[in-house]
């Protein structure tokens, strides 16, 4: 029953920011994903006894990827899978399963904050025991093996259906089908206190959360709706569908429209958020009012001690260099440890198994905490409610009070997507090679003073990445150039821009950001080499 397949290499199955991401029709290609799954399987090299999770964001072609992954564990060894009911889980609670039950790893079939459908895009995350994504050493030997994979093993049977909770068997693997929310949700009681929260909706607090047609939507309903007692109906678009309904599930002030309008209204709700295609991702709101994720996870920091979980201290916090530099004066201020890192979450993994940091972020809509290895949504929203209910005040209140005590980092992130991948290559060569020729230039009122590749070492395993370029001012304005490396096509230019205020609280982030953006464009000759005027997309 066990069939031996021959198959020929694809020549780009190699992950990027986290797992591999492609277009749906590409992932759909004959022997795509068996090929990718068996130059796991081969990389990982003995399987007997070991344990793995499966689940995904419920997208197009989760379905039929499942079964493929199902049969080909069982035909590779593989002693047993733990599979979220009807094939879901979101990130954060495939990361708890893990941990909890110390497998051996897992694989969560998302594109993230992709769009789905046929059109859409498709992917696999692959995680360790550490209940992370896997380090890039491993991903670039599994990416080796995808270069020169010849055949692959599948076992010869019907579907299995995944839709009832419980045991079964295929050949020797074990099969055990779980309810995906209750870990998650044990853990989320372990962590915050719901009494605190049971109160506040009490009180007549109310909330919108935005599950985006995604796979956060039932966990939103069980949590804040079924246990917090927030009113039904908080959690819309609760259902996760394969194509998200035509939503792109991006949490942030572009994508989440229809969230947005609500805040906007007159008779908003006090308080409001969502999630992205795969639950780690969030976006908070007030009345009328934005939290920026750098701003978020300063704030988070800073009310720590509020949190049962927390409340006994904390090792310190890490952000990637991208994000905005407010959390570290919090650091600063609660004298905890400090580390900026690459983009990308797996970076964060070694510095919490080490016990250097509990709580981390990054500005695209990520914070999380050492309670697992992935950034959660949820949680995020849940450490927002908690400091609500303890101060009583509103979302703006906490910032306007947060930037009254520490200062505001303007900030924004500009995309310059669908370019040319030569051109984008060159263009952050060249600038790097020029850097050294910039420091001591003036723009204006902008002196440059530092101009530097990223470079992280990191204190566990002492590999080296190079992120991204950083060019720092004087008056503590930054500018920071990375290429993207989640895009399924083409290539995406970030420019992340930030300017320190400790006077000017409550100005518009993109006028305030004017003279920044256009030294950016500048140095970066972005328009002569890229023919964009303007970014795609600002965040
Ligand atoms: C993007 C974000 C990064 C995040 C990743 C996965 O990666 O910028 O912070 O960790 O998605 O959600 P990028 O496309 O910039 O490489
Ligand atoms: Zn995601």
């Amino acid at each position: 029953m066990i069939k031996t397949v021959k198959t020929s290499p694809y020549n780009d199955q190699k992950m990027g920011t986290a797992g591999l991401r492609r277009k749906s029709k590409v992932v759909m290609q004959p022997n795509y994903v068996e090929n990718f799954m068996q130059s796991i399987f081969n990389t990982i090299g003995s399987l007997n006894g070991k344990t793995f999770l499966l689940g995904g964001d419920g997208r197009f072609y989760n379905d039929i990827a499942i079964q493929k992954i199902i049969k080909m564990a069982a035909a590779n060894g593989v002693s047993k899978l733990i599979i979220g009911q009807n094939g879901y889980v979101s990130t954060p609670a495939g990361s708890r399963i893990i941990l909890k039950n110390k497998l051996n790893g897992g694989f969560v079939l998302s594109a993230s904050h992709n769009p789905g459908g046929i059109n859409g895009d498709f992917g696999i995350k692959y995680a360790n025991e550490t209940g992370g994504q896997i380090p890039s050493a491993v991903s670039d030997r599994i990416y080796q093996e995808t270069q020169k994979i010849s055949e692959y093993k599948i076992f010869e049977t019907d579907d299995i259906k995944l839709d009832k909770i419980g045991r079964q068997k295929l050949g020797d693997m074990e099969i055990e089908i779980i309810d995906p929310l209750n870990d998650y949700v044990e853990m989320m009681e372990n962590i915050f206190d719901f009494s605190a929260l049971k109160k506040l909706f009490k009180s007549g607090f109310t909330m919108k959360f935005d599950a985006m047609n995604a796979v956060t939507g039932p966990y939103a309903v069980r949590i804040f709706e079924d246990i917090l007692g927030a009113a039904k109906g908080s959690v819309i678009n609760a259902k996760p569908l394969p194509d998200f309904g035509g939503l792109h599930p991006d949490p942030n002030l572009l994508y989440a429209k229809e969230l947005l309008a609500i805040m906007n209204a007159d008779n908003a709700p006090d308080f409001g958020a969502a999630n992205d295609g795969d639950g780690d991702r969030n976006m908070i709101l007030g009345k009328k009012f934005f939290v920026s994720p750098s701003d978020s996870l300063a704030i988070l920091t800073d009310y720590y001690p509020i949190i049962p979980a927390y409340k006994n201290g904390i090792f310190g916090v890490a952000k990637s260099a991208a994000t905005s530099t407010a959390v570290s004066r919090v650091a600063k201020a609660h004298d905890i440890g400090y580390y900026e890192v690459p983009t990308g979450w797996k970076y964060f993994v070694n510095l919490m198994d080490s016990n250097r940091i509990t709580i981390c972020g990054e500005e695209s809509f990520g914070t999380g905490s050492s309670h697992i290895r992935e950034k959660d949504g949820i949680w995020a929203v849940l450490f927002w409610l908690s400091i609500i209910a303890e101060t009583g005040m509103s979302v703006e209140e906490i910032a306007l009070d947060h930037w009254k005590k520490y200062g505001r980092s303007y900030y924004l992130r500009y995309d310059f997507d669908g370019l040319d991948t030569k051109a984008a290559d060159s263009l952050m060569a060249d600038l790097e090679n020029k850097l050294p020729t910039l420091v001591g230039n003036h723009y204006g009122e902008y002196k440059i003073t530092q101009a530097r590749p990223f470079v992280y070492n990191d204190p566990v395993d002492h590999s080296s990445t190079k992120n991204g370029l950083i060019i720092n001012f004087e008056n503590g304005s930054r500018i920071v150039y990375r290429l993207s490396g989640t895009g399924s096509s083409g290539a995406t230019l970030r420019v992340y821009l930030e300017n320190y205020n400790r006077t000017d609280l409550k100005e518009d982030p993109h006028e305030m950001l004017e003279d920044l953006l256009e030294i950016a464009m500048e140095i970066a000759e972005i328009t002569a080499r890229t023919g964009k005027q303007h970014a795609d997309v600002i965040t």
